[in-house]
């Protein structure tokens, strides 16, 4: 990607998790949680006032646009909406001149779109910051918050072992793979033959775990994965933007929905974790999603802090 300097600083998107060094991930999620502490002592963070964030949805989103919108006014900033219907990114106008024409309108833009080569595209043409709101390839924004759970809630990540069970060609598992191989976690992921990661993830994530001494196991096998694990995670067996056919996915699925059976083989004091929405009776069972050991409302809270501190970092 090439490298534009932008208010002094060079131009820093966030589209994949190897956009960022432990490093910096650490950083955020430290100024995420100090943030979060003083927001609820009363004290406000106007730092982006006069700023703009572009929000830009393909496909349907809460949690997403909520924690954006509602952090960029935390900020002392706003942001502004573009639905699936407004922008119509490439079909309107190049995707290029998007990028162009945005520029010169916000200081940052969020997109929420299906092939990961548009955001690229976006990122190559920009001068702002563009952050990656979920493409079908990558999620950095939900796992930079699922992290700082998991910092919250166990007080470290090195030596954390993560297990993932479900579709492992999907958006959160590649984040995963990538995110916890930087911050010296371990993470299994078992999934059902032909839903495993991309190879060139996998690759990517082997590269980084090698330098960070870490394990990345790849299995069929749930309870081999969710052994010893200290986090449990999984996500809906549909992708976001597909029709979602619940028999099929039960067929295929089945042995990887998270319930009382499969945690058995987790350490006892194991968080779960879902970026949502659920499925109660699919991939997770209700006593697990409904459970003392579920965090996923603390997480689901968490994408606002960690997306503040990011803004801040970009933005400012
Ligand atoms: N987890 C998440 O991104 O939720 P939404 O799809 O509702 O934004």
């Amino acid at each position: 990607m090439k490298e534009t300097k932008r208010n002094g600083k060079v131009l820093k998107h966030i589209l994949t998790m190897t956009d960022l060094t432990a490093k910096e991930i650490e950083v955020m999620i430290l100024e995420a949680i100090r943030m979060k502490k003083e927001l609820r002592e009363g004290k406000s963070h106007r730092v982006l006032e006069g700023k703009s964030l572009g929000m830009v949805f393909e496909k349907d989103s809460t949690r997403t646009r909520l924690s954006f919108e509602v952090g960029m006014t935390q900020l002392g900033g706003h942001a502004v909406f573009f639905s699936p219907t407004d922008l119509k990114l490439g079909a309107r106008e190049t995707v290029a001149d998007t990028a162009q024409v945005l520029s010169r309108f916000v200081d940052a833009l969020m997109v929420r779109t299906f092939s990961h080569d548009i955001i690229e595209e976006l990122a190559e043409n920009a001068s702002i910051p563009i952050i990656n709101g979920l493409t079908d390839e990558h999620f950095p924004m939900q796992v930079l918050s699922d992290l700082m759970t998991i910092y919250e809630k166990k007080g470290h990540l090195e030596g954390i072992k993560l297990a993932y069970l479900g579709d492992g060609n999907n958006n959160i598992t590649h984040s995963l793979l990538e995110g916890c191989a930087l911050m010296g976690m371990d993470v299994s992921v078992a999934t059902p033959k032909g839903y495993e990661p991309l190879p060139v993830v996998i690759e990517r994530a082997e590269k980084i775990a090698s330098q960070t001494k870490t394990t990345i196991e790849l299995t069929h096998d749930p309870k081999k994965a969710v052994k010893n694990a200290d986090v449990v995670m999984t996500d809906g067996w549909t992708k976001l933007g597909a029709t979602a056919d619940v028999s099929a996915n039960m067929r295929i699925f089945k042995d990887y929905q998270v319930n009382e059976e499969l945690v058995a083989e987790a350490k006892d004091d194991y968080i779960f974790m879902h970026c949502l929405p659920a499925h109660r009776g699919e991939e997770v069972s209700a006593e697990i999603l409904d459970s003392e050991h579920s965090v996923v409302y603390d997480g689901t809270e968490n994408r606002l802090h960690i997306q503040k501190a990011a803004l801040v970092e970009l933005i400012k």
